[in-house]
């Protein structure tokens, strides 16, 4: 009777929701994976708790909560938590949660005595909410997800950053730039995607007892008359790149094209931007960039089609890995986790 019961119903049932910090991003997932994101009623109250209820059963199903923890971080990480809660609680067979930017993520070790570690307090959150496994886009330090004791699907957005770049440069006369010394790792990869090419890095010191404090003092490496392409994970308030751009013009490079993941663009980083002399900043969309803050200098690349592809490999229990193997496809050789 059970079975006759459980015949004809599907094995598995893909469900999209999301938040209310990116919808536009969570309705392109759902255009690539030709599905309708599941309705959910959320709003705020007088005070600022936030309350969220799915309008249909989620029972059985495996949940994708896509919300990337874009400014107001704080809200964004909170409506996701919730999110989860409510589907642990409504029999959801596996919740992945989406978080395409991971807030907090700089965080991920103490600089000083006293600190949190508030990245691993974040994976901490999540997995208590109810999250069997996490996706995010470019963690700013890839071992972050050892703080989570679940699968970790860490994308990189470097397959799609390059292959805007590649087709737009001359690839004999490109240098890759990693801002800091922290990202040489990453720009290697992408020097070796792009042909092998110069790899430089500009020595940058902070005050970590400020926020958003650091000083480019100078190139390491050769970049006169290159086509420079300073790579980062994240653009917050441009400092970091602003002053990079600085000291690449003083070190006579050519061109400088910028191009990150995570265009958080707080306070003054637009007019930084517009000011640092790039010719252009590229970024993705993992977290809303409103036209006020766009200019024609920015390309912003959709991130939607690599996280659809990687849902789709994880809900039918495909490879990850094999995607960034093979993506692109047509430029050959896979990606490597830095
Ligand atoms: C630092 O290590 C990060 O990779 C970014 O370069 C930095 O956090 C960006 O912040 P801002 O844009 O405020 O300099």
């Amino acid at each position: 009777m059970v079975s006759a019961i459980l015949e004809g119903k599907p094995d598995k049932n893909l469900i999209l929701v999301t938040g209310r910090a990116h919808p536009k991003l969570a309705a392109d997932v759902a255009k690539q994976l030709g599905i309708d994101i599941l309705e959910t009623t959320a709003y705020d109250f007088a005070n600022g708790e936030m309350y969220v209820r799915y309008t249909e059963s989620v029972r059985g199903a495996d949940v994708f909560v896509l919300q990337p923890h874009s400014t107001p971080v704080n809200k964004a990480i909170m409506e996701q938590l919730i999110m989860i809660d409510a589907l642990k609680r409504a029999s959801a067979r596996s919740i992945t949660a989406v978080c395409p930017m991971l807030g907090y993520s700089r965080q991920d070790k103490k600089h000083l005595g006293r600190e949190p570690i508030s990245c691993r307090l974040v994976f901490d959150l999540l997995a208590t909410a109810g999250a069997d496994r996490i996706m995010s886009v470019d963690l700013h330090a890839s071992q972050s997800q050892g703080f989570f004791d679940g699968p970790v699907d860490h994308l990189i957005a470097m397959p799609v950053l390059v292959d805007y770049v590649r087709d737009r440069l001359d690839l004999s006369n490109i240098a890759v730039v990693s801002p800091d010394a922290g990202r040489i790792k990453v720009a290697e990869q992408w020097a070796q995607r792009l042909g092998g090419c110069p790899l430089a890095f500009v020595h940058k010191t902070r005050d970590i007892t400020r926020p958003n404090h650091a000083v480019a003092n100078r190139v390491v490496g050769e970049v006169k008359g290159k086509d420079c392409v300073l790579v980062d994970d994240l653009i917050d308030t441009a400092g970091t790149i602003a002053s990079a751009c600085h000291v690449l013009k003083e070190a006579g490079a050519k061109s400088i094209t910028v191009a990150a993941t995570h265009g958080v663009l707080s306070g003054p980083a637009v007019e930084r931007l517009r000011d640092s002399g790039a010719r252009e900043v590229v970024l993705t969309d993992t977290v809303p960039i409103p036209e006020s803050k766009r200019w024609d200098g920015l390309t912003v690349l959709s991130i939607a089609p690599l996280l659809a592809s990687a849902i789709k490999e994880v809900f039918s229990d495909g490879s990850v890995a094999e995607l960034f193997d093979t993506y692109p496809t047509h430029h050959g050789q896979g990606f490597l986790f830095a």
